[in-house]
């Protein structure tokens, strides 16, 4: 008995940025990060089916906020796959959203890795990990990342990635904000705070690795940091609230995700996560507040 494929599924874990050093604005626009990245165990996944021509569609409690034309990462792999190997992209991608959608979680970046990955197994186009890794890099400076998972550094904008080791499981609470914030917003407003001053190289934390390898998550809270925070803040002041309300219910660290607004908050146990999330709830300083576990495995098909 032989059995026919219909569509391939393919899970995708969020991320957090444990650190996150911007250096100065390059000429192309983008900048030079020491981005740490840990992928968290929120995920997406995107079904890959047949179809007349590529169609996105999406569902999740937050889908009315997902683009679903050309503009939608996961049809932009599709399309470049599909180019690369001279196919057709007649393909019907579906999203079950559960990432944060324009929340500093890397979100539309899973998306984009997830159909790379879902359409190379429903084409067979057998390409090698480090093609997939190349028009990931093309999609956008996080999309590497979610298709390799766990932890890494990223250099350059983010998309050269190089892994790290991680000792232990962290736990985290992640307070979602209402609406989105925009990466390039935020990258603007960094960049017109700090205007007239010298902006280092971006470098990652020997402290901040070691505690990763270490699996301490005392030493990992004292090591977090995120250069995009005081620009998140000054476009989002409200974020204050949201970081002082996790604190205060006993979170020993907090700082914004990636771009914003997400906020996360490291804790040492699962525990802590849940009585901090329902805090987090109570305080109205926040739309919801979900509990995962760190690393995450990367874009794989289930
Ligand atoms: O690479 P991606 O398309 O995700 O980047 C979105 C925007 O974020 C860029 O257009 C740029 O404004 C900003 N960005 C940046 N430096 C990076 C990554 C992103 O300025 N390293």
């Amino acid at each position: 008995m032989s059995t026919v494929r219909t569509g391939v599924t393919v899970r995708v874990p969020a991320k957090v940025n444990v650190q996150l050093a911007v250096g100065a604005a390059r000429p192309d626009g983008f900048h030079d990060l020491a981005n740490v990245f840990l992928a968290v165990g929120l995920y997406d996944e995107v079904t890959a089916a047949p179809a007349d021509e590529l169609r996105v569609t999406c569902s999740g409690p937050d889908a009315g906020q997902v683009p679903l034309d050309r503009t939608n990462l996961a049809a932009r792999a599709a399309l470049a796959l599909a180019e690369r190997y001279g196919i057709d992209p007649a393909v019907h991608l579906h999203i079950a959203k559960d990432i944060p959608v324009a929340g500093g979680m890397a979100g539309g970046s899973a998306d984009g890795a997830a159909a790379l990955v879902a359409c190379d197994a429903l084409w067979g186009t057998g390409a090698s990990r480090d093609e997939l890794l190349a028009i990931c890099a093309e999609l956008g400076s996080d999309v590497p990342f979610s298709l390799v998972g766990g932890a890494a550094l990223g250099t350059g904008r983010g998309e050269k990635l190089t892994p790290i080791e991680v000792g232990g499981t962290f736990h985290w609470v992640f307070a979602v904000a209402d609406g989105g914030l925009s990466t390039p917003a935020v990258y603007g407003e960094f960049d017109r705070l700090t205007a007239g001053t010298e902006v280092p190289e971006p470098t990652a934390s020997p402290a901040l690795l070691a505690a990763l390898r270490s699996g301490d998550p005392g030493a990992l809270a004292g090591a977090l940091s995120n250069d995009l925070q005081p620009a998140a803040l000054s476009l989002r002041p409200s974020l204050a609230e949201t970081l002082a309300a996790g604190t205060e219910a006993g979170a020993p660290a907090a700082l914004v995700s990636g771009s914003g607004p997400t906020t996360a908050f490291l804790v040492p146990d699962a525990e802590t996560a849940e009585k901090v999330a329902a805090a987090l709830l109570t305080s109205g300083t926040c739309r919801n507040a979900r509990v995962a576990a760190s690393p995450a495995p990367g874009a794989h098909v289930i």
